[in-house]
């Protein structure tokens, strides 16, 4: 019989719950996480109760466990380190060293690289440690900025107001308190659009695209409230999106190729998940940043309709030896419940009901996220449903058809992935391309 390679994945959450879900199918899987997720337990022989960012924690784990190749879900741990630990204990890792995860826990290392090579896509940036030379440069630019914290922010909070942020009277005041938390803030050139996601593949030479998703980062229906994690997303059956023409993705394509050329070049490989958060706006894709790993929830928009052995693309990521990624030519929406009051105040400890059974009839998927072993919630987003079909219509349809058998204190957008939806955001790309 063959002996299966064991494999260990940091995280579990709904992104790491369709990482394991694809990486249980040729291996024998361990998880080391913070919290016991149920879905992803039924998956693995092994799982261990820590912190992913206790990186010796993690390696004790994965000595125990006589690993053989690590996977790593969440950016937290790729800042402290944890693939340069695992790798200098002999444990191939899929995800960049900590030096090359800057691209997502600097932002301004990130924009020093794009402006250093010239890559398409860049957006004009300073960094400020002074307060004052910080408001004289905003008053002599006179056009709004975006002000941004220059670390991870878990993709929420204090982000959210750098990216609303138009009036440049409250960019000063947002700025200036972060110069004092910080000792350093990023202010860029506002650019409007629309948001897309353009996750990748790379061994550090060649990339491979997966399809384009897009995020809905508010928390309710019409793009309205506290930005979130991301309440879903959805991802077209040709792989790209209604309002992104070839040419655009051909761009946004190159400033990726571009990115992971340079940071070759810098001597600091990156291999692993490359994620570009991109902004359409008006003559080419700007980055908005990029992230060093799958996102949550576009894990979940790609990974259900790969074709290829994601264990054999984590050995070629490894190898520098990345041939192939395959998908179907699916269409795919995912929809995140959260606890009442998410983000800001959310309920926590209460169950959910859930009928897997009855979800699955509806042709739906179920990915467990922030909830525990009684499926009680933790008070972040908690289960994600997936629909998957030959168009979005009938994807969205599919979803919404798993989510009724989910009882419980939840909210959830309806409108991800809709006609309506979509309809919207391909009129404002024409407004802003003046169409
Ligand atoms: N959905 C956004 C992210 O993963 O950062």
């Amino acid at each position: 019989m063959v002996k299966l390679m064991r494999v260990l994945l940091v995280g579990a959450g709904g992104r790491e719950s369709a990482i394991a879900e694809a990486l249980s199918k040729d291996s024998e899987l361990y998880v080391v996480a913070k919290h016991v997720n149920p879905g992803i337990k039924r998956l693995v022989r092994g799982y261990g109760l820590t912190k992913e960012t206790d990186v010796q924690k993690v390696l004790d784990f994965a000595l125990k466990w006589n690993i053989d190749l690590a996977f790593i879900g969440p950016e937290a741990p790729l800042e402290k380190g944890i693939v340069n630990v695992l790798e200098e204990n002999g444990i191939p890792t899929v995800g960049p060293s900590k030096e090359a995860a800057q691209l997502e826990t600097n932002k301004a290392f990130a924009r020093v690289l794009m402006e250093k090579y010239k890559i398409p896509g860049r957006k004009l940036f300073r960094v400020f440690d002074n307060v004052a030379e910080m408001k004289a440069w905003i008053d002599d630019f006179g056009k709004p900025v975006v002000v941004k914290p220059l670390g991870l922010t878990g993709g929420k909070g204090v982000k959210v107001v750098g990216y609303q942020l138009g009036d440049n009277e409250e960019a000063k005041g947002y700025a200036e308190a972060l110069i004092k938390k910080d000792g350093r803030v990023l202010i860029e050139e506002r650019t409007d659009g629309v948001e897309f996601t353009f996750q990748v593949f790379t061994d550090g030479k060649k990339i491979i695209p997966m399809p384009l998703a897009q995020d809905y980062p508010h928390a309710y229906e019409g793009d309205v409230g506290p930005i979130t994690g991301g309440m879903g997303s959805y991802s077209c059956e040709n792989h790209l999106l209604p309002f992104v023409t070839k040419d655009d993705y051909e761009k946004a394509l190159k400033t990726l190729e571009k990115t992971v050329e340079a940071m070759r070049k810098e001597g600091t490989p990156y291999k692993g998940i490359l994620y570009g958060q991109f902004m359409l706006a008006r003559d080419e894709p700007k980055i908005i940043e990029f992230n060093a790993r799958f996102g949550d929830p576009e894990a979940m928009n790609v990974l259900p309709i790969l074709k290829t052995s994601l264990l054999e693309i984590s050995e070629e990521i490894i190898d520098g030896s990345l041939r192939k990624a395959e998908f179907e030519k699916k269409a795919t929406v995912v929809k995140y419940l959260a606890p009442k009051g998410y983000p800001a105040d959310p309920i926590k400890g209460v169950r959910l009901e859930i009928r897997e059974d009855k979800i699955r009839e509806e042709g739906a998927k179920a990915y467990y996220a922030s909830v525990d072993e009684s499926f009680r919630m933790l008070g972040s987003r908690a289960l994600a449903i997936v629909g998957i079909a030959d168009s979005l219509e009938e994807a969205e349809k599919i979803a919404s058809a798993g989510i009724k058998h989910v009882r419980g204190e939840i909210f959830y957008r309806a409108d991800i992935g809709t006609r309506e939806s979509i309809a919207k955001r391909i009129e404002l790309m024409k407004a802003i391309r003046g169409e």
